[in-house]
């Protein structure tokens, strides 16, 4: 009863509720003896796949030297072995593919097991029919969306499903439509797309290509449905499509039908803890209770435990003591003022932006008032922050507040949860920012 209680508490919150699965460390082991030795097969491949796409093994690298480890429950087994054998590791996890492939993923990945094998199960790329060729992931920014469809361009099922390969662009809020179609054409043989006089004999020349083509098509980080036209259209029918946003009323509108959609859950707690270890080990051995309780007021989202991860961990590298930053951390508002990790990079400006211009990217489309309206929303916010009509009525010191409701619901800065409607702690940091500047 008590389960089931904290199962659909968890659902409305938008979390996984059930516990992290139990790792067989035995079949790992023998896969990564078989990669060092050059003798490991597809099935190995699925095998340390399914593993590091959920925390089970975590391979890391720093530029000079590599780790891999086995995660089981609390334990962390490091597995000993030079570098060569830790970068046959990578290239045997993320095989190179035919097509246009997404950078490589970090093999860092937590706790998305279950939202894996449900996009594959929605797209039959596990067997079965598909439900739908086309899923469109949307969630909260940050929760990661990018780094869960990137992984699938390298998924061992997904490339058995999808044998032709991979095309994959990120669209961002001005994208060059041309040239990433171009770009398609060249990865595909066919030079010269970017001198047609218009983009649709471009966009004609690669639908006839892609006819019968059995390729993954991901368009990441749609801002404006009207922008991903271009790239669906070229989707031949053998094609799976799977598409990204922060925002709703995208999804909606590039949803071929309303379970198309698939909202990306937050971390759950444990899978949070699981993540802030790897990346501030002291910190968290020796501050447990004080980390449970920040991964629980930054609600699980990857975004801001990597920053929160990264300023334990170079705070107690040099040896001070972080109580008052693990404080400072758990109100959201150290975690906005810092740079994002380094793979949010904007490759053609050649900076890292902080995590308040991450989120600033979606309240810069809300015109004054609405913007306002959300600040205000920030500022009085409880813990977790939850409101009904009557508080918001209340705040804006309005009779109606649904316009701006459904605004903010659209622009993915409220989600609608039994009756209420919530706002990620992250963005009630930055809507407190916005009149606090
Ligand atoms: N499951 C995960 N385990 C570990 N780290 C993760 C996980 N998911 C995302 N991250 C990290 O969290 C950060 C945010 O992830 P990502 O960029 O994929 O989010 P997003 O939802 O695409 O954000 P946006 O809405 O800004 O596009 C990245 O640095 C990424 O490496
Ligand atoms: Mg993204």
């Amino acid at each position: 009863m008590l389960v089931r209680f904290l199962n659909e508490t968890a659902e409305k919150v938008g979390r996984e509720a059930s516990k992290r699965p139990e790792v067989e460390l035995e079949p790992i082991r023998a896969a990564l003896a078989r990669v060092a030795r050059g003798d490991a097969t597809d099935s190995d491949r699925l095998t340390l796949q399914q593993a590091a796409f959920d925390g089970a093994l975590v391979v890391r690298s720093d530029g000079q030297s590599s780790a891999t480890s086995i995660l089981a429950g609390d334990a962390t087994s490091p597995v000993e072995h030079g570098d060569d054998v830790a970068r046959k590791l990578r290239e045997f996890l993320l095989p190179q593919r035919p097509g246009r492939l997404p950078p490589m993923p970090q093999l860092f990945l937590i706790g998305r097991a279950g939202a894996l094998a449900e996009i594959k199960r929605r797209m039959g790329i596990s067997g079965g029919q598909p439900l739908h060729a086309r899923t469109v992931v949307r969630g909260w920014p940050g929760i990661g969306k990018t780094t869960l469809v990137n992984a699938f361009a390298y998924d061992a099922q997904a490339n058995a499903c999808f044998p032709d390969g991979v095309l994959w662009t990120s669209l961002t809020r001005e994208p060059a439509i041309l040239s990433e179609i171009a770009a398609w054409g060249r990865a595909l043989g066919l030079d010269g797309l970017a001198r047609s006089p218009i983009i649709k004999d471009a966009v004609d020349q690669l639908t006839k290509r892609l006819a019968d083509a059995r390729m993954l098509i991901i368009v990441d980080d749609v801002w404006d449905a009207a922008h991903a036209q271009s790239f669906l259209q070229c989707a031949g029918q053998r094609c799976g499509v799977l598409l990204t946003t922060r925002l709703p009323a995208v999804a909606e509108e590039l949803s071929p039908a309303p379970d198309a959609v698939y909202t990306l859950p937050l971390l759950r707690e444990d899978d949070g803890i699981l993540l802030l270890r790897l990346l501030a080990p002291a910190v968290v051995a020796g501050k447990h209770d004080a980390c449970l309780h920040l991964v629980r007021d930054l609600e699980g989202l990857p975004l801001a435990l990597h920053v929160a991860g990264r300023l334990l961990a170079s705070e107690a590298r040099m040896g001070w003591i972080v109580d008052d930053l693990l404080l400072r951390l758990r109100d959201g508002a150290a975690v906005i003022d810092a740079k994002a990790p380094a793979d949010r990079a904007d490759i053609e400006k050649q900076t890292i932006p902080t995590v308040a211009a991450l989120l600033q990217q979606s309240t810069d489309l809300l015109d004054q008032h609405t913007r306002e309206c959300f600040a205000f929303l920030g500022a009085f916010a409880p813990k977790p922050a939850t409101f009904d009509l009557d508080a918001m009525a209340a705040v804006w010191m309005t009779d109606d507040p649904k316009p701006v409701v459904r605004e903010l619901a659209a622009r993915g800065l409220i989600e609608p949860a039994g009756g209420r409607f919530q706002m990620h702690a992250l963005l009630v940091a930055h809507a407190r920012s916005l009149l606090d500047p």
